[in-house]
């Protein structure tokens, strides 16, 4: 069986990671059976948003780099679904795999669809409702074209039933993210916040006036274009980042090249900079997201991925958006995540209450560290099921 995967962006590496893994572990107890190729789609290009996951995971070198770059989603969209329809003709592989939601997800679905290879979808079957975000687009068109959908949690599961795809087509097999953080939890946590700060502070950046290491912190993350995009929205949360929650906490900000373009354009970059209680860092690695993560108070987020992963270390969470597609995550559901969305009011009233809360950890069903394992044996059986 030959099998090409896919990455494209950022939150892909850690998800490929394990699968990676699991296809190796398995051709070594079974003297081969999976050829595998890595296609990167280069939608993330920076040595920080890309090369550094690379290296810290032992993901192997890509073997084909699409280098797509940035543009508007219909440059991204398009440019990497000519570059991958070359790919897919002149490697014939049986199953594409595709992983998460990002642009590169939804291209390289399309095409290997329109080739009539199979087509896998890693966390499939998550639904946020809200068809104004790039990613909620991309899910829905891959797992409408996906032949295996892989889903992380039961919701989603339902989610699919829902939407009437058949039975035969879903397996529940439990969330790869936690296979990454698992791998890397003990690694991370001997990692010293201070060596993490002073290799990660942004040029400019004054240093911090108190010390993380005996002073609690909150950690920050921003990135999706109706947080950041929008003046009115991103103006009054720098606000209370700044002048509200640096009363309480430092604040931890590893910045997102979408934030600090916004931020450099208001003029408001010099400023951010130069407050002695917010730390603002370069995107940094996994394990040094991780460690962060495991000493934070309070996390303030946008991220999907930085939710689930704060559910399992136990980390209170303020989710910045008004709705989510992981909702095994939130506190009603027995996880550790509110959604807040971006009005300040809300996320003020729920920050001073999450300011109480201690650490609990909670572990949904299957987010156990094995779920790549799962994939590699569903693959395998349902590779030996359809035949095209
Ligand atoms: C993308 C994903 C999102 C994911 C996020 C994680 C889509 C639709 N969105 O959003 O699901 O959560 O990645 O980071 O696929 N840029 C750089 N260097 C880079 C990459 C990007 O400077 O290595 C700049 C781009 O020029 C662009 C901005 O950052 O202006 C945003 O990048 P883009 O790939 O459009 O989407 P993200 O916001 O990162």
């Amino acid at each position: 069986m030959k099998i090409l995967s896919v990455v494209g962006a950022r939150p892909n590496f850690m998800k490929i990671a394990p699968f990676i893994r699991a296809i190796e572990k398995h051709n070594h107890e079974n003297e081969g059976g999976i050829q595998h190729l890595l296609v990167h789609t280069g939608q993330h290009y920076d040595v920080r948003m890309s090369k550094v996951f690379f290296k810290a995971l032992n993901i192997p070198d890509p073997d084909i780099n699409l280098e797509i770059g940035s543009g508007s989603h219909a440059e991204q969209i398009g440019y990497t679904m000519v570059a991958f329809e070359k790919v897919l003709l002149e490697q014939k592989p049986d199953w594409v795999v595709v992983v998460g939601d990002v642009n590169a997800t939804l291209s390289c679905s399309v095409i290997a669809k329109k080739l009539n290879i199979k087509l896998c979808h890693i966390e499939a079957g998550l639904r946020s409702g809200d068809m104004s975000m790039p990613e909620e687009i991309n899910r829905v068109i891959t797992d409408r074209l996906s032949d295996l959908l892989l889903t992380p949690d039961l919701l989603s599961s339902e989610n699919l039933r829902n939407e009437g795809t058949s039975e035969e087509k879903i397996h529940f097999v439990g969330n790869i993210m936690i296979d990454t953080l698992e791998d890397n939890r003990k690694w991370s946590g001997d990692l010293k916040l201070e060596t993490i700060i002073k290799e990660n502070l942004v040029a400019g950046c004054i240093n911090p006036k108190r010390s993380p290491v005996d002073f609690s912190y909150a950690l920050i993350t921003l990135h999706r274009p109706s947080n950041v995009d929008d003046e009115e929205v991103f103006v009054p949360l720098i606000k209370f980042l700044s002048n509200e929650v640096t009363k309480d906490l430092l604040v931890i900000w590893p910045i997102h090249p979408r934030a600090r373009k916004q931020l450099i354009n208001l003029g408001l970059w010099e400023r951010t900079i130069n407050n002695p209680s917010l730390i603002i860092l370069e995107p940094v690695g996994y394990q040094e997201m991780l460690r962060l993560n495991m000493g934070a108070k309070i996390m303030l987020t946008d991220s999907g991925g930085l939710q689930e992963e704060c559910c399992v270390l136990g980390t209170p969470c303020l989710t910045l958006r008004w709705n989510t597609e992981r909702p095994i995550t939130l506190r009603e559901k027995g996880g550790l995540s509110v959604l807040v969305g971006n009005n300040i009011d809300r996320i003020q009233k729920e920050y001073f209450h999450t300011l109480t809360l201690n650490r609990l950890p909670s572990r949904p069903k299957l987010w156990d560290g094995h779920t790549a394992e799962r994939i590699v044996e569903k693959l395998i059986e349902t590779d030996k099921r359809i035949r095209y």
